[in-house]
Parts: C-alpha cells; structure tokens; sequence
C-alpha cells in the first residue's frame, strides 16, 4: 500500500510540474519540456501541497512559477549565499519559499505585494516550511513600497514578477539599491513567446520588448536571458 501510495504520489507530482511547465513554455517543444522536468528534482511535500492550493484558486493559478523555476532559484540563491534579497511580486508564495531556503540562516527576504488574501497563504506555507523567520512581507503597491527604501543596506539579489508594465519603473528603482555583483532575476521575460514577436501586440508585450531592449543595452548590467520556463533574465549589476 505504502509503495502504492508513493508510486501515485510521483505520478502526481510528474503531472503537476509537466501541466505547469507546458503552460509557460509553449515555445519549447512538448517533449523537450517534459524532458527536462524529468531530469531535474522534484519538488518536496511543502510546494506540492502549496502548488495544490494555488490550482484551486482557478486562473490566477497560472502566475505561480513552475516547480523547475523554483529550484533554479534556490540553487542561485544557495550558491551565491546573499545576506539580504528582496522579491517583487508574492503571490502564493512558491517562488519566495524557494528563494528564502538558499538564504542563511541569517538571510533576509523581503516581499512585496499588494494582495492580502494570496499573500496570506504564502505566509502559511513559509510558517510550514520553517522559513519564516526570514522573510518580510510589505503590502502595497511596490513601486512605493522600493521608493520609500532607503539606499543602505543594498541587496544581493532582486526576483522581478509583479505587473509586468512596471518592470522598467522596478528596475529604475531596485539599481540603486543593488551592491555591485549582485543578481537581479527577471520573470515572464517572453511572455509565452509574445514578446518574441516583432509585431507583438498589447501593452505587456510592447512593453516588455522595450524592457528586454533597454536591459540588453544597458551598460551597468551584464544580461544573460534563457529561454526556460516564461523567460527569464538574469543580470550582474556591474555598476551603479
Ligand atoms: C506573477 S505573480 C507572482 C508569482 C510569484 N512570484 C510566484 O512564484 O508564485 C504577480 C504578483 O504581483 C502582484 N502585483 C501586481 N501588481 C503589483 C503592484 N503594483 N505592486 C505589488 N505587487 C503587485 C500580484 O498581486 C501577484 O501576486
């Protein structure tokens, strides 16, 4: 029974990480997606469970990051060991749990949003994972709340994921509060692929092409973008 049980727990798992994962990288093809998921580790009980409340809220389900993403980001964070993060966009909470697991004991995460209702049960989930000790959620919209931040102590690591519109006005902000060589992480950079497109249509991806344009131009960054999971941009910050 217990075998049954774990052999119907992975099955799930492997279901829940190849939907999420199919759903964000359509420009991949399907069989190198579910490769890849596949060959990478699979998410502990905490993020199933979390994954599982998030799909029950319905479409809104669909900005959680895929369960790759979140262990790309603990393994950027583990390895780069930052003493203070900040992430801009909270939702449930996936992709903050994963970043705050790479941060030290004496880590700071700081989270913005502006939503009570999905940011309450991100902080079950940090509670449950025994990380939230290291986390700080602010409510608000997030350009204020960058705004209002003093310039020291700087960050070491930035994750960009809130309303997409706003990412340059959040770049603007968050530069000046980065130390050098720190790492900022941008999410839904090819919008599905739409930003791809020469002739995208829409507010978001006209606006994320020009912030893709600007970001790859910009001088004080050294930019990488990787085509994995919606698009994701990472970026030194080599001067201020
Ligand atoms: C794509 S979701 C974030 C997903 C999250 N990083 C994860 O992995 O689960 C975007 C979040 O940004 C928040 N948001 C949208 N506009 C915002 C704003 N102006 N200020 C702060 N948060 C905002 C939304 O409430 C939503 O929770």
């Amino acid at each position: 029974m217990t075998d049954v049980n774990s052999w119907l727990r992975r099955l799930y798992i492997r279901a829940l990480t190849i939907r999420v994962m199919r759903n964000k990288s359509r420009f991949v093809a399907r069989r190198v997606r579910k490769y890849s998921i596949q060959s990478s580790s699979a998410p502990d009980s905490v993020l199933v469970e979390l994954a599982r409340e998030t799909e029950a809220l319905g479409p809104a389900a669909g900005m959680l990051v895929p369960h790759a993403q979140g262990t790309l980001l603990t393994t950027l964070v583990a390895s780069a060991r930052p003493t203070r993060a900040i992430e801009v966009g909270t939702f449930t909470g996936y992709s903050s749990l994963c970043i705050a697991r790479g941060l030290s004991d004496s880590g700071q995460l700081l989270c913005l949003d502006i939503s009570e209702r999905w940011t309450s049960i991100a902080e079950k989930y940090w509670a449950r994972a025994g990380v939230g000790h290291r986390i700080e959620l602010r409510l608000g919209p997030a350009a204020e709340t960058i705004s209002a931040l003093p310039a020291e102590p700087t960050f070491d690591f930035a994750f960009i994921d809130a309303d997409k519109v706003s990412y340059q006005e959040y770049l603007d902000l968050l530069l000046p509060r980065m130390r050098l060589d720190g790492l900022l992480v941008v999410d839904n950079v090819l919008l599905h692929g739409k930003a791809a497109r020469g002739r995208a249509r829409g507010a978001e991806p006209a606006a994320m092409r020009r912030f893709n344009a600007r970001l790859a131009a910009d001088h004080r960054l050294q930019t990488v973008m990787l085509p994995f999971a919606d698009g994701l941009t990472l970026a030194r910050v080599c001067a201020h």
